[in-house]
C-alpha cells in the first residue's frame, strides 16, 4: 500500500473528464487500497482517482459518521464503500445545502445546494452491480465525489464572488504554510 499524491486546485489535471473503468481487475483493487489508505490519512470521507492524478471513473468513500449519532465526539465507525463508472439514474428536485470540503481545495469550506436524495447505479471493486437511493450526507458525499469525474469542483457551484473569496483564502493559507515551512 502507498500514500498517493493529492493534487490540488488549480492543477489541470482536476479538470480532465475521467474514462470508464473498463474492468475491475487487481490493478484496480490496488488502486482502491492506495486510495482508501490516502483518503484516510488526509483525512477526508472521499477521494475520486482523479485527485491523485488518475483519470478514470472510480471513487472511494466512508463518511466515518459517530458511532452514536447524538454524540459527535464518539468514535468514527468505518464503512468504506467504493463506487465505480457511478451514475445518478435520478433526483429529486429538493435541494438542501451542506457545508462542503474537498481534499483539492484544502481546508476550505462553503455552502453548496444540491439534490437532497438521488438514485445512483455503480459497480463495486468485485464488478458486481448496485442500484440504490440515496440520501442525508451519503447523497451529497457521492454527487460532490462524481462532480471530479467531470473536472468539476464544488467552488464552481459558489458565485463567483464566494469563489473568489474561497480561493484567496486558501492561497493566504498556502503564503503561510510555506512561510512557515521556509
Ligand atoms: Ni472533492
Amino acid at each position: 500500500m502507498a500514500l498517493l499524491p493529492i493534487y490540488e486546485t488549480p492543477d489541470p489535471i482536476l479538470r480532465e473528464i475521467s474514462t470508464p473503468v473498463e474492468k475491475v481487475d487487481d490493478e484496480v483493487r490496488a488502486l482502491i487500497k492506495d486510495m482508501f489508505e490516502t483518503m484516510y490519512a488526509a483525512p477526508g470521507i472521499g477521494l475520486a482517482a482523479v485527485q491523485v492524478g488518475i483519470p478514470k471513473r472510480l471513487l472511494v468513500m466512508d463518511l466515518q459518521e459517530p458511532e452514536d449519532p447524538d454524540d459527535p465526539e464518539s468514535k468514527p465507525v468505518r464503512e468504506p464503500r467504493v463506487f465505480i463508472n457511478p451514475e445518478i439514474l435520478a433526483h429529486s428536485d429538493h435541494e438542501v445545502p451542506y457545508t462542503e470540503g474537498c481534499l483539492s481545495v484544502p481546508d476550505q469550506y462553503a455552502e453548496v445546494m444540491r439534490p437532497d436524495k438521488i438514485r445512483a447505479r455503480w459497480l463495486d471493486e468485485h464488478g458486481k452491480s448496485h442500484e440504490q437511493d440515496l440520501e442525508g450526507l451519503l447523497a451529497v458525499c457521492l454527487q460532490h465525489e462524481m462532480d471530479h469525474l467531470e473536472g468539476v469542483l464544488f467552488i464552481d457551484h459558489l458565485s463567483k464572488l464566494k469563489r473568489d473569496m474561497v480561493l484567496k483564502k486558501l492561497a493566504k493559507a498556502r503564503k503561510e504554510r510555506g512561510l512557515r515551512a521556509a
